[in-house]
């Protein structure tokens, strides 16, 4: 498991640049939010106390937005973010044996990231597409009617895509 810290110069630098963009006004809150996330696929905590000690915004109200918005998070990510649905009509349809069948595929568990930064998981406690569950969500896509072998399958196509991708 990889804890996300925000210890790599260059990405800090490139948190620094858009936090002065935002200071310059040639950005707005959501925006420089936004391109932090961007930059890093989640609101690291350094930085989010960065930009409260350089703008004078409290950090209370920061993370109000980013916990009001659902494009952010404050939680590590990888590049493929995979979702698991585990409420209760996902779990009757058998959504715990797809969720296990990611924990030992990735090697990680939910709320972690993989070595590589390639995957992160979450579970999530429902979609509000139970008729169509298990639900798997996939970046901005959400899969319907999964199973493990599906759930294998939709991996390997993000494995693939990152290789073909060279990352
Ligand atoms: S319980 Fe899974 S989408 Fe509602």
């Amino acid at each position: 498991m990889a804890v996300a810290t925000v210890t790599d110069l260059g990405k800090y630098e490139a948190a620094r640049l858009i936090i002065d963009q935002y200071i310059a006004g040639e950005k707005t809150l959501i925006g420089m939010l936004l391109d932090i996330q961007e930059e890093f696929n989640f609101l690291p905590q350094t930085v989010m106390t960065a930009i409260a000690e350089e703008t004078g915004i409290p950090l209370a109200h920061l993370y109000g937005l980013a916990t009001f918005y659902d494009g952010f998070s404050l939680n590590a990510q990888g590049r493929n973010h995979i979702k698991c649905c585990t409420g209760t009509a996902c779990v009757v349809r058998g959504s715990r044996a797809i969720l296990t069948e990611l924990i030992l595929d990735m090697g990680i568990n939910p709320g972690e990231v993989t070595d590589d930064d390639a995957f992160s998981l979450e579970a999530v406690h429902c979609f509000g597409a139970c008729a169509h569950g298990p639900i798997l969500v996939t970046g901005e896509e959400y899969h319907g009617y999964v199973t493990s072998a599906k759930a294998r399958e939709i991996i390997g196509k993000l494995r693939k895509a990152d290789e073909e991708a060279g990352k």
